[in-house]
């Protein structure tokens, strides 16, 4: 088999990937190693950066996300149960769109189905050869059967723990990374949203995210030590501990509900450089992980994506700048992300025995809800405004 672009990975980075190129008319095959299933049943992020949703708007797939999708002008940022709004539409000009990874995950599935084996489910054993040559191929194992996809070039779209970044010497990638030192339990639930608009909660006894997923299904997070096990947290004790965590006023109004999901997620910031190596390309997760509070993975994910297929087209089209220098100008907004969440992070997160750290928290916060200088840096870096980056 031969195809254009070899893309490995379907998770939202390589799917958009995919499609885009297709819209190119770039012909491309993509390796998942997960079934459909297992893939749209992952539940993910859920906040669209504007940026991000003109791209799923190009690539086609924004029907249904037009439909469902709920639009947000501003966020609560509450502090030991002092809440501040910060007005994203008064202060940037525009907003963030909830949609769900897994919604978008679906929508893009849909999109590349009816390309009859362009995308391969369950490929397992995939392994890269000679991407730093003129002549990639990809080799996987499908229901016992070994086949060899040659091509043009590689995407490595398959997330942190995938086989792309691995298969890179090295001595040819450096690797720069921060562990947090806790980790988030999130619960999905079929009950309606405390609030309109998200909230993120600073408390003595940690940090709380009050999100959505529709008008009907709420995502809530709480900071929790990376040594709890799910069973240690029964929904009574998820639910009186996010009521805790929150402004009064809004556990007033928290109605709860049986978890339909429930998962703890370690926290961390992680970047690879360089996203390119000769013939392989890196994006999304596979090249960089931040911290979840912010929502940028997802975005990243979108932007390396659209980024690259505009390089791929412009390379057919005879002009290799776009590749030559997509790296460099990934990196340069990837890291104002990292950066992004990384201070957010630290702004609302609780941490043991820092009680210097605290009262600099505190200071910070004060000056967020009092300088519009300062409510309008963390808006413009909230909704994806990142002046000078590709
Ligand atoms: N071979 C083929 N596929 C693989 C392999 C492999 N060796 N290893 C991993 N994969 C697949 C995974 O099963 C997954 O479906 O690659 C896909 C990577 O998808 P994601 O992890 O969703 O990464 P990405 O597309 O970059 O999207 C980033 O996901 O984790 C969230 O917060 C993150 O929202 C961001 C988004
Ligand atoms: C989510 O809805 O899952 C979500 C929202 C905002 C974040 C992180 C996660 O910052």
């Amino acid at each position: 088999m031969r195809t254009q672009v070899a893309i490995i990975g379907g998770g939202p980075a390589g799917l958009l990937l995919s499609q885009l190129l297709h819209l190119e008319g770039i012909d491309n095959v993509v390796l998942e190693r997960r079934s459909r299933a297992y893939v749209e049943g992952r539940i993910r992020a859920g906040v669209l950066e504007p940026g991000t949703v003109e791209l799923l708007t190009r690539a086609g797939v924004a029907e249904r996300m037009r439909r469902e999708a709920l639009y947000h002008d501003g966020i609560h940022l509450a502090f030991d149960g002092r809440s501040t709004r910060i007005d994203f539409k008064a202060l940037t000009g525009t907003g963030v769109t909830v949609y769900g990874q897994t919604s978008i995950t679906e929508d893009l599935n849909e999109a590349r189905t009816a390309a009859i084996g362009k995308l391969v489910f369950e490929a397992e054993d995939v392994a890269l050869h000679d991407f730093n040559g003129p002549h990639p191929s990809v080799t996987y194992r499908r229901d016992g059967v070994t086949h060899e996809l040659a091509c043009d070039f590689i995407a490595g779209c398959d997330g942190s723990h995938g086989v792309s970044r691995a298969s890179v010497p090295e001595r040819a990638i450096r690797i720069f990374e921060r562990e947090v030192p806790f980790g988030w339990l999130g619960v999905l639930s079929e009950t309606p949203p405390v609030a309109d608009e998200l909230i993120y909660a600073h408390h003595e006894r940690g940090f709380a995210l009050c999100s959505m997923r529709s008008k009907t299904r709420s995502r809530y997070y709480v900071q929790c030590p990376l040594t709890d096990s799910l069973e240690a947290w029964p929904d009574a004790r998820f639910w009186d501990e996010l009521k805790r965590r929150i402004p009064k006023e809004d556990g007033a109004r928290l109605i709860t509900g049986p978890s339909v999901e429930k998962s703890i997620a370690p926290l961390r910031s992680f970047v690879a450089e360089p996203m390119q190596f000769e013939r392989l390309f890196l994006a999304g997760d596979a090249a960089h992980i931040v911290p979840p509070t912010g929502a940028k993975g997802l975005n990243l994910a979108c932007a390396d994506a659209g980024a690259l297929a505009a390089a791929f087209a412009a390379h057919y089209r005879g002009d290799d700048s776009g590749l030559d220098t997509y790296s460099e100008r990934c990196l340069k907004r990837v890291w104002r992300a990292v950066r992004f969440s990384w201070w957010y992070t630290a702004l609302t997160h609780r941490f043991d025995d820092d009680p210097f750290g605290a009262r600099l928290q505190q200071a910070e916060f004060e000056m967020i809800a009092t300088s519009r200088a300062a409510a309008t840096t963390l808006a413009e870096n909230y909704v994806g405004i990142f002046p000078g980056a590709a």
